[in-house]
């Protein structure tokens, strides 16, 4: 059953119970004024009748003078007057005003009570005079009073169940609204809204609706964004270890092929000694190999990095760089601390796109990393390169972009500007970090082994 309907039958059976209580008073009330108007009407015909009998008592009935008595109660509407003979057949009587609709029969008789008749006897035996009470007229009188209020509290409950009926309607149709818009939410489409009106209590509920679905439809939109990014980043990441492979591990394995296929021929002609320097050349082009390798890997797996901490990720990053651009100076200056894995890892990815950027578009000659923990107790990750700054045609990346909904997903800040002295860029982002986090890398090591 719909709210609605409750309500609307919860109203009807209050309302019949009131009618029901209200039909009971007024029943009893009305028995009680009938009774009373029925006996006072009899008392006052009897004293009329009283007093034109009492010139009687001294002379000789006249017939006329009893008739008059009679008749004076036609019209009368609560008494009726008869004339018996001593043989109590009835020799005249009075007409009773009869009313012009009269009240039902079942009425008459739930408000009749007991019979009023008053006999009066006349003198010498000449018969008697009989008052009747007759309700009839009283009771119509309280039917057509019972019919009034009836139409009253009709008209009411009629009005009453209109306005419910209205009012439920209207503040219940932003929740029939509100229940496909869920619906909708629940299939995947966080664009719909739902008006905010009616009344404040439910206006609240759809603001809050409205809310939780903008939300909703930024963090899909930042997901997709970023699963966009995380494929296009994957696929530079793969471009650029195949460009690894090929240009730093491809010339080293030729050389070891060629310092392979020459050592035969010397050791043939007994030049052990030429052999051995191509033996140790061979050791050095492995060597070079395994370190441009493990390089390689640190980049794939900063996780693995970062167990080492901030710090030592950072010089790695430095190491990997610095083999390529020996030209670029750098400056590290990052805290010996870790911040949990979340953070830590943010923190790398800055330093690591931070550099990278520098690196490609601004051909600098210096670039300064640092990371350190705020006064605030946020921590600051900074990348500035003295290069040539960010063009005005630059395009939109997504490096940039991806740093910025790392870092807001964090509930952090990032800005990326022109460095001190208007050349350059500087990258600062700030993160926020939990209470017990910025321990020394060494104490949070100890911590971790602890809980193992
Ligand atoms: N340190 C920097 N120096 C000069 N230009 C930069 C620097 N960082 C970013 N840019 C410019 O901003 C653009 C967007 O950078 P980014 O979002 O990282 O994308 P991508 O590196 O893939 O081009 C770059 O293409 C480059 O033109
Ligand atoms: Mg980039």
């Amino acid at each position: 059953m719909s709210l609605r309907h409750r309500l609307l039958a919860l109203i009807a059976v209050l309302l019949a119970a009131s009618l029901l209580v209200g039909s009971a008073l007024t029943y009893w009330n009305s028995l009680q004024k009938i009774e009373l108007e029925m006996s006072s009407a009899l008392g006052v015909g009897e004293n009329s009748v009283r007093d034109a009998v009492v010139p009687l008592l001294t002379g000789p009935i006249v017939e006329e003078q009893l008739q008059r008595i009679i008749t004076s109660f036609n019209g009368d509407r609560h008494v009726r007057a008869s004339l018996l003979s001593p043989d109590g057949t009835v020799r005249l009587q009075s007409h009773v005003k009869m009313p012009a609709a009269p009240a039902p029969e079942w009425l008459i008789w739930l408000l009749t009570g007991t019979e009023h008749t008053t006999n009066l006897d006349l003198p010498n035996g000449a018969g008697r005079i009989q008052l009747q009470a007759y309700p009839l007229n009283e009771v119509t009188e309280v039917w057509d009073d019972a019919k009034i209020k009836l139409a009253i509290v009709g008209v009411f409950c009629g009005l009453v169940a209109a306005m419910v009926s209205i009012t439920l309607g209207r503040a219940l149709k932003p929740l029939e609204e509100l229940s496909s818009a869920l619906q909708q939410v629940g299939a995947g489409d966080y664009e719909v809204h739902v008006s905010e009106t009616g009344p404040h209590e439910l206006a609240a509920i759809y603001r809050g609706f409205n809310t939780m679905t903008t939300k909703l439809a930024v963090a899909e939109q930042t997901n997709r964004r970023l699963n966009e990014q995380l494929n296009t980043v994957q696929d530079e990441e793969r471009a650029e270890i195949a460009r690894d492979l090929h240009d730093e591990i491809g010339p080293f394995l030729f050389a070891v092929d060629v310092d392979a296929q020459t050592i035969p021929a010397l050791l043939e002609r007994n030049a052990h000694q030429d052999a051995a320097a191509r033996a140790q050349a061979i050791r050095q082009s492995v060597g070079h190999m395994q370190t441009h390798l493990r390089s390689i890997l640190q980049r794939l797996q900063p996780n693995t990095l970062l167990d080492l901490g901030l710090a030592h990720a950072a010089d790695q990053l430095v190491e990997f760089w610095q083999t390529r651009y020996p030209a670029i100076t750098f400056d590290v200056e990052c805290s010996d601390q870790t911040f949990g894995p979340k953070i830590d890892e943010a923190a790398y990815r800055i330093l690591q796109e931070g550099t990278s950027n520098a690196v490609r578009h601004g051909k600098p000659s210096r670039i300064e990393l640092s990371t350190r923990k705020l006064e605030s107790g946020a921590l600051e990750v900074r990348v500035t390169d003295n290069g040539a700054g960010i063009r005005p045609t630059a395009r939109k990346g997504l490096g940039l972009a991806g740093m910025r909904d790392r870092i807001t997903l964090l509930g952090g800040t990032i800005t990326v500007e022109a460095g001190p002295n208007g050349a350059g860029v500087t990258v600062r982002a700030v993160l926020p970090i939990a209470e017990q986090a910025g321990k020394h890398h060494a104490a949070y090591e100890e911590d971790v082994q602890d809980r193992l």
